[in-house]
């Protein structure tokens, strides 16, 4: 049994990641703003009133895990608000960069401590992020927040292999869940199946790499 972290875990791809996690027997910790029924409904250890944005949540939150070692540290919360050449807005911009990039390392910053040589850290990113993949343009806020965490990722890769710490990005796939509307062309619980076996796959060795769910690695 490993120790699974799962910031955002109330709803959307993170609840589906606790659900599968806790059902195979491992020990998951849920963090989010808000529980929610179907959360406290699963084998996990809830910690809610977390937002990630804040630095004192943060605090409070490295403080409720003491010395707990964490196996594997997933980040999962994000927020999507599309917009256009037209209509982005640079308060927007930095809302995104707020949740998708800055929260990803800071939360990694609190945590370091709960990380030990063979943890494994997983950071959700999106295609949508890739500049090599990007063949429509739109969605600033959303694509530049993405591509920041990206190097984020492979910076804390660069920085935290020496310690036998692997950071790596995933992509989910095109996912039924609240950020889309439900669109997509896979279920929640299909993504974080996908999401797991790579997950159980990678290791230091790949450590700052970009992963789609299905297996296909991804380009930058
Ligand atoms: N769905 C897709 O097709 C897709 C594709 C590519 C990448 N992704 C990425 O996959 C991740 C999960 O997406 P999803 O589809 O599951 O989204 P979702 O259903 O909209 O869920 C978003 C999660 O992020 C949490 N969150 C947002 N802002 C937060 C904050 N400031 N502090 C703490 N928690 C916060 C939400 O909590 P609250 O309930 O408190 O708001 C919720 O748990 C995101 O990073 C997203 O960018 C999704």
């Amino acid at each position: 049994m490993a120790t699974y972290l799962i910031l955002g875990a109330n709803r959307g791809i993170g609840l589906q990641l606790a659900k599968q996690l806790g059902e195979r027997g491992e020990q998951v910790i849920a963090v989010c703003r808000h529980g929610s029924d179907e959360l406290s409904a699963l084998p996990a250890r809830v910690i809610d009133g977390v937002e990630l944005t804040d630095s004192d949540s943060l605090l409070n939150l490295q403080q409720q895990l003491a010395d707990l070692q964490i196996d594997v540290l997933v980040h999962v919360a994000g927020i999507l608000r599309g917009d256009d050449l037209d209509s982005l807005s640079l308060e927007q911009m930095r809302q995104h960069f707020e949740v998708n990039t800055l929260a990803p390392l800071a939360s990694l910053k609190a945590l370091r401590g709960n990380l030990a040589a063979g943890s494994k850290v997983f950071i959700l990113s999106s295609r949508v992020g890739s500049i090599a993949d990007n063949s429509s343009g739109g969605n600033y806020a959303y694509r530049v927040s993405k591509t920041a965490v990206n190097m984020v990722g492979v910076n804390l890769a660069h920085d935290l292999k020496p310690y036998g710490i692997s950071v790596h990005l995933l992509h989910p796939g095109y996912v039924q869940t609240d950020m889309t509307g439900h669109r997509g062309n896979l279920a929640a619980d299909e993504s974080a199946a996908g999401l797991i076996e790579q997950m159980d796959r990678l290791g230091l060795e790949d450590a700052g790499t970009f992963w789609h769910a299905s297996g296909e690695q991804l380009e930058w």
